[in-house]
């Protein structure tokens, strides 16, 4: 018999999904429509946020929320250099230039000091992304934004759920977007979201999203106020995000346990997790940690069939974005250094021991 494999992460869809997806199909309305408009509305309540505009992917979500803000050809967008690449393409994709910026080596997030030195008189904007479901320094970041009038684009895509200091992440700055691709709390094959507080710019996000249109129309002689393009949210990809939903505290409370699980189980000196403050309602979507053996490690644990995930590697030296190293010490780092180990909500307690008395008997 093939031994089991643990998986690094593993999406999941159930019966109330198939319910709903043939309700949607019964129906014979397969665009964007009233099951799109309860995704938005339940999502909205839930992170408490005014508004929420369903996309067709995160990046697009990051893409329109600058689109939305003014920013464009000639402007200056700070990122960071430790992150999917989604974020600086989507910077990319509405003209302007993403500006990298190293990290921080305790949290993997975006460095405040990092970002005091890349601001020129370009900067518009600062996208501070929140690794793993971990939050950014927000309260520095939005000084900053005051200080220098600079947008502030949050990356949630790993961090539905997740609080900063008691407060939704994504919910901080001017929009907050969020990511429902497979290896997120919650999913829809592809899709994304962005949150607002700011009725202007969700009324503009709307059009954008849509021709134009400040709502549906039939595609006659509707009355199109500024260009827009088409990056709608289907019912049918509602109706799984809504049947998702419907497991979203479960979700959350088992990976809060496996996270948990992990803290109190692992016990080399040679390997760390970088931490999450549960207490303040940070969710560790992905249980990340480093050590100096990272490549030796992640060998052996798919060997034993347990999947992890290798640290992306800095944008400064992926061709498009290709820069000297001389900035982006800590990134590189820890890019070199960190993992993601099984974080699925799938997976049961005996599964993360199992990763747990592994990782333990390879650094002995
Ligand atoms: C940090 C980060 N930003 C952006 C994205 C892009 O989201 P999407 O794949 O939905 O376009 C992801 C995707 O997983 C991500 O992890």
């Amino acid at each position: 018999m093939a031994k089991k494999i643990i998986p690094w992460y593993q999406p999941q869809t159930g019966s109330l999904e198939r319910k709903l997806i043939s309700q949607v199909l019964k129906s014979d309305y397969l665009n964007e429509g009233e099951y799109t408009t309860r995704f938005e509305k339940e999502t909205a309540k839930l992170i408490d946020a005014k508004h929420v505009i369903a996309v067709t992917s995160g990046t697009i979500a990051i893409f329109l929320s600058l689109k939305a803000l003014g920013i464009g050809a000639g402007d200056e967008v700070i990122v960071p250099d430790l992150t999917f690449i989604a974020t600086a393409n989507a910077v990319d994709l509405c003209g302007a230039k993403p500006v990298l910026v190293d990290i921080n080596p305790n949290n993997l997030t975006i460095s405040v000091n990092a970002i005091k030195k890349a601001i020129t008189k370009k900067t518009k904007a600062i996208i501070p992304v929140h690794v793993s479901g971990r939050g950014a320094d927000m309260e520095e970041i939005m000084k900053l934004a005051r200080h220098y009038k600079l947008k502030i684009v949050e990356d949630v895509a790993e961090a539905f759920m997740s609080k900063y200091k008691g407060k939704y992440l994504g919910t901080f700055g001017d929009a907050g977007c969020f990511s429902l691709s497979p290896f997120k709390v919650i999913m829809t094959g592809q899709g994304g979201l962005i949150a607002t507080n700011n009725d202007k710019l969700a009324l503009y996000l709307r059009q954008l999203k849509d021709q134009g249109r400040p709502r549906q129309g039939t595609g006659g002689d509707d009355i199109h106020p500024v260009r827009g393009y088409n990056f709608k949210f289907t019912n049918l990809q509602a109706a799984i995000g809504l049947g998702q939903l419907a497991q979203l505290e479960s979700r959350l409370e088992k990976i809060r346990k496996t996270y948990k699980q992990y803290s109190n189980k692992l016990i080399s000196k040679n390997f760390s997790l970088f931490e999450f403050n549960i207490d303040s309602g940070e969710v560790p979507l992905w249980v990340d940690g480093w050590t100096k053996n990272r490549n030796k490690l992640s060998d052996y644990l798919h060997a034993k069939n347990i999947g992890c995930r290798n640290f992306w590697l800095p944008l400064h030296r992926q061709k498009p974005y290709r820069l000297a190293d001389k900035n982006f010490s800590y990134s590189i780092k820890m890019s070199s250094q960190s993992l993601w180990l099984p974080s699925a909500f799938t997976s049961s307690s005996k599964d993360i021991d199992l990763v747990c008395r592994e990782i333990n008997s390879f650094f002995k």
